[in-house]
């Protein structure tokens, strides 16, 4: 099916959708209704309908959607049927977190190297991978044809990796780091700040305070 250019808040919502349509289908459900799927995901019909047409609808009218259909369609609109070989640089704690999660796999995400600068950890292990020096990442991205890059290094030293990463054909990079890297527009970044995430929890703490207060 061909679908048009979509917006990068219809891609944000995917994922979730995958989520919950893979759960139903492990739960053997094989059709759902968009009001059945907006309740239990708490976003308005109208919204998944509209999310759905995106792609050329997926559903039948008043037949509703076939579940195993729609997930393997999202599945492919993200393009979680190919094979992702990915690799780390920073094997601190997040690095170490990151490369020991297993689940990426099951999504075609194969950890494939760790790299940190510091000789300390240079052959220590994550999920029985050596962590390596970086003299070694350049030829260990040709070698392997790593395509995605994790970035858990403070921001001081980010943006030189980066740069190097790129040289060496690297498509994405998963950015933790704390600072926003300008990378020629063929590089997909993704920023991750999980702070970002606790701020909106504090506000919406507060938020909730100051109502039950008035
Ligand atoms: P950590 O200190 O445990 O690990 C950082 C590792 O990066 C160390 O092993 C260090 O040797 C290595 N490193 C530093 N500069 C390097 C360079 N230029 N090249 C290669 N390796 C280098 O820190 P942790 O807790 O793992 O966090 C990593 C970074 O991620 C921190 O800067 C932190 O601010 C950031 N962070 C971001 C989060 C987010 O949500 N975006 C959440 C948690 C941490």
């Amino acid at each position: 099916m061909e679908e048009k250019e979509i917006s990068q808040a219809v891609v944000s919502r995917l994922p979730r959708y995958f989520r919950y349509l893979g759960e139903l289908r492990d739960q053997g459900v094989e059709r759902i209704s968009s009001q059945e799927l907006s309740r239990l995901m708490k976003v308005t019909a109208s919204q998944i309908r509209q999310d759905f047409n995106n792609f050329g609808g997926f559903g039948q009218q008043g037949y509703g959607y076939n579940v195993e259909f729609l997930y393997q369609e999202i599945a492919r609109i993200l393009g979680l049927n190919d094979t992702h070989h990915f690799i780390i640089i920073g094997a601190g704690n997040l690095g170490r977190a990151l490369g020991g999660y297993l689940n990426f796999e099951k999504r075609g995400f194969l950890f494939k190297g760790i790299f940190d600068q510091n000789p300390d950890l240079v052959g220590t292990r994550v999920r029985g991978i050596p962590v390596m020096p970086m003299e070694r990442m350049e030829s260990f991205i040709r070698e392997n044809e790593i395509d995605i890059a994790v970035l858990t290094i403070p921001k001081a030293g980010a943006v030189a990796v980066a740069e190097r990463l790129v040289k060496n054909g690297i498509k994405a990079i998963w950015n933790f780091a704390h600072v926003d890297l300008n990378l020629p527009a063929n590089i997909q970044v993704e920023n991750v700040h999980l702070s970002d995430s606790l701020m909106k929890l504090s506000y919406n703490i507060n938020r909730n305070k100051e109502e039950k207060d008035c």
